[in-house]
């Protein structure tokens, strides 16, 4: 069996440098799972609360640790997600902390899957899945919070729609990374990196899309499949609620100039995917534009669900979006992830994994997507903490 019979939680680095929760976990029959939690620059006004990691960490061996030893069994995942609400208390883990929770979640499924010598995705509910595997979507050139003086759209994306496995669109993602590279330099403009490995030049968002057009284009000819350019448009972050306009540096966009601007860059570039293209609390504007272009594109909900079921559950009845951003520390939990995630596909959403800006070389996510049969998963196209978990997608595919 798997009950938890040590839980340690400990602070290590992310990928900018700053500090975040590990958690051990420790089962009966040798079982060990260790998983860390992410963290986001960009985030929803309702996700679940992220603490600072000394709180977090003090407040989770006080409270949470206590309630799971010798108490509750890792393999029963409700269970040990049960355990860390009641130790929270609140409904936003405000009082262990989101970051904390998280982690020991996701390490309790580890240690379990170590148990019985499955990988992660079986254990997840993977058992069954078919051939299909998550389409990654890359990202290429990048501004928004992640970057400073770079696009004011946070992230031009690269999505290998016609890539016939993982390991095909992994590497066409990269392929597009190095090419928007080349193309930068063509055009003399120096550019480093932002959080997420993503090209962060002090270009206008036209010439972005016009790179990022080019770029898998370029790469779509020589690999033979198609590539598409996706968006996230990180909208909460360009909103200017006192003003009521969307602010683009000088530019600004009331709410209905802002739709016809998004829908005329689905048309013009034959955008497959845009995340957040309004702000968080606009379910009303994510409505009119999944009427306008949802039967072209999928608008993908990120700070405007926040991996919560009841916000999820509000934009099903008001028609807004036809896909949600599935990232577990806006949750907290794993069973809360996975909830999100089936009624999201019970109501025709398409659900997209994401990792966070602030990552780690944690693999979770990867499996998660397997788990869930999810049609994309976000992860960026390089970098350590980012290849982490598409090197993870390619092992998966070949069930290395
Ligand atoms: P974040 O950004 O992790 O900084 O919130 C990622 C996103 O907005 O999708
Ligand atoms: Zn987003």
């Amino acid at each position: 069996m798997t009950l938890i019979t040590d839980v340690r939680l400990r602070r290590v680095l992310d990928s900018r440098g700053n500090a975040t929760v590990e958690a051990d976990v420790t089962t009966e029959n040798g079982g060990f799972g260790r998983a860390k939690a992410p963290s986001g620059a960009s985030t929803g006004e309702y996700e679940a609360i992220e603490l600072p990691v000394s709180e977090a960490i003090a407040a989770g061996r006080e409270h949470a640790v206590p309630r799971l030893v010798d108490s509750v069994y890792a393999g029963d995942q409700r269970e040990v997600d049960e355990a860390l609400h009641a130790a929270d208390g609140t409904d936003d883990f405000s009082e262990i902390g989101a970051n904390t929770a998280v982690a020991i979640s996701m390490a309790a499924a580890k240690a379990a899957a170590d148990v019985l010598g499955a990988p992660l995705f079986q254990h997840l509910g993977g058992a069954f899945r078919g051939d299909s595997f998550p389409v990654p979507l890359g990202n290429v050139i990048g501004g928004g919070e992640h970057a400073a003086d770079a696009t004011h759209i946070q992230e031009f994306l690269s999505v290998p729609v016609g890539a016939p496995s993982a390991e095909e669109a992994v590497f066409a993602n990269a392929a597009v990374h190095a090419a928007v590279a080349d193309l930068l330099d063509e055009r003399g403009v120096a550019a480093g990196k932002g959080d997420e490995g993503a090209w962060a030049p002090s270009i206008d968002d036209s010439e972005a899309f016009e790179i990022a057009d080019e770029a898998t284009t370029l790469v779509a000819d020589e690999v033979g499949f198609d590539i598409r350019v996706g968006l996230d448009v990180a909208g909460a972050e360009l909103y200017d609620a006192d003003d009521e306009v969307y602010r683009y540096g000088d530019e600004t966009r009331d709410k209905a100039e802002q739709i016809d601007y998004i829908a005329g860059l689905v048309d013009e570039y034959d955008l497959v995917y845009v995340e957040d293209p309004l702000d968080e609390n606009d379910y009303d504007g994510f409505a009119a534009l999944t009427d306008r272009v949802g039967n072209r594109t999928l608008i993908c909900g990120d700070d405007l669900f926040v991996t919560n079921v009841e916000r999820l559950t509000e934009g099903i009845d008001a028609g807004a979006a036809n896909s949600i951003l599935i990232k577990p520390n806006q949750i907290g939990t794993l069973s809360d992830t996975v909830d999100a995630v089936e009624q999201a596909v019970r109501n025709g959403y398409e659900p997209v994994i994401s990792h966070r800006s602030g990552e780690t070389e944690d693999t979770t996510i990867a499996h998660l997507a397997v788990a869930t049969d999810a049609p994309y998963i976000k992860t960026g196209a390089v970098g350590g903490e980012r290849t982490a978990k598409l090197n993870e997608l390619i092992r998966i595919e070949q069930n290395a």
